[in-house]
């Protein structure tokens, strides 16, 4: 099994589970992306998230919104609780308290797993998830499949429009010359930006990414970071990262940055600012 909600098990079913033969789904509400009102400019929106392991609080009232479009680096020492901060916002863990919202009427908390993908969150684990045996490009199409409205199409060819999306993923994700190759032989570089198309082949409102560069090499973290640049504007991003580098490069001189530390956010501000933020120093960065 993979890990990823949005990638389908090779297995493919008939028919989606969730879609009965009423044709209802059984749980939740398919939400398009264009559905998200982000009429206020925020995409995503948490007050006093409170999540607690036998009494610790891995989050203790984290309050943190994000603007539509905005690439937003979270940075933070060891335990600070910013997996877990990703897996209430995807549905993996319930929160005791607090308010999740995608745009300003989706609430997350009322929604599983599945069902807060199909609404436009992505999300990239720390190791990639792509279909090993299988070529770069028959990776992105199962992906372009899992998406809503392709299982009806399940088994036939694929239109020229599916295809030129694929060739224009393939060219972000700088893997031209690779898509006939098995995705098993790609570095693991590549894999993380094979994955990285592999969500946007469901043109995610939202992309989580839970330290994307973790294995990478220097050049590798530098390509990825272009490509997340690349990608600023056509869908909001939320990127967990220890690589201060990396950071430096997605943040720029104005984007913000936010510093989590035992479950809440500890200093919020230019990649600068919190790194002149005492407290900060103290708790994260070192002297
Ligand atoms: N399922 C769980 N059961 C019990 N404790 C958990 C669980 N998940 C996380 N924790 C604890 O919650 C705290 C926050 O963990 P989390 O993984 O969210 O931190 P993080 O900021 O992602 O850290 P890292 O930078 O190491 O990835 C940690 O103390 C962790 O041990
Ligand atoms: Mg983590």
């Amino acid at each position: 099994m993979n890990e990823n909600p949005m990638v389908p098990d090779l297995a493919l079913p008939e028919e989606p589970a969730e879609r009965s033969l009423s044709g209802v789904a059984d749980f939740g509400r398919v939400v398009t992306p264009g559905e998200i009102d982000v009429s206020h400019g925020t995409i995503l929106y948490l007050e006093d998230v409170t999540v607690s392991f036998d009494g610790f609080r891995a989050l203790n009232a984290l309050t943190l919104s994000i603007d539509v479009g905005e690439l937003r680096c979270i940075i933070g020492p060891n335990g600070a609780g910013k997996t877990t901060m990703m897996d209430v916002i995807t549905g993996k863990t319930e929160p005791d308290s607090g308010k999740v919202f995608l745009g300003q009427t989706i609430d997350l908390t009322r929604m599983n797993e599945p069902s807060i993908a199909r609404a436009g969150i992505g999300r990239k684990f720390q190791k990639p998830t792509v279909f090993e045996q299988h070529p770069v490009w028959e990776n992105l199409e199962l992906a372009m499949k899992a998406d809503k409205g392709w299982w009806a199409s399940l088994r036939a060819r694929l239109d020229r429009q599916a295809q030129a999306r694929i060739e224009e993923t393939l060219e972000l994700i700088h893997l031209e010359s690779e898509a006939r190759r098995l995705a098993g032989e790609l570095s693991h570089g590549q894999k993380q930006r094979l994955e990285i198309g592999m969500l946007l082949m469901q043109q995610p409102a939202l992309l989580l990414l839970d330290e994307p560069a973790a294995g990478m090499t220097d050049d590798e973290t530098m390509q990825l970071a272009e490509l997340l640049n690349h990608l600023r504007g056509t869908c909001s991003m939320m990127v967990v990262e220890h690589d201060m580098e990396f950071v430096a490069a997605l943040s720029g001189k104005a984007g913000k940055v936010t510093v989590m530390a035992e479950g809440r956010v500890l200093a919020h501000g230019t990649l600068d600012e919190v790194k002149r933020d005492e407290t900060v120093i103290e708790s994260y960065l070192g002297r």
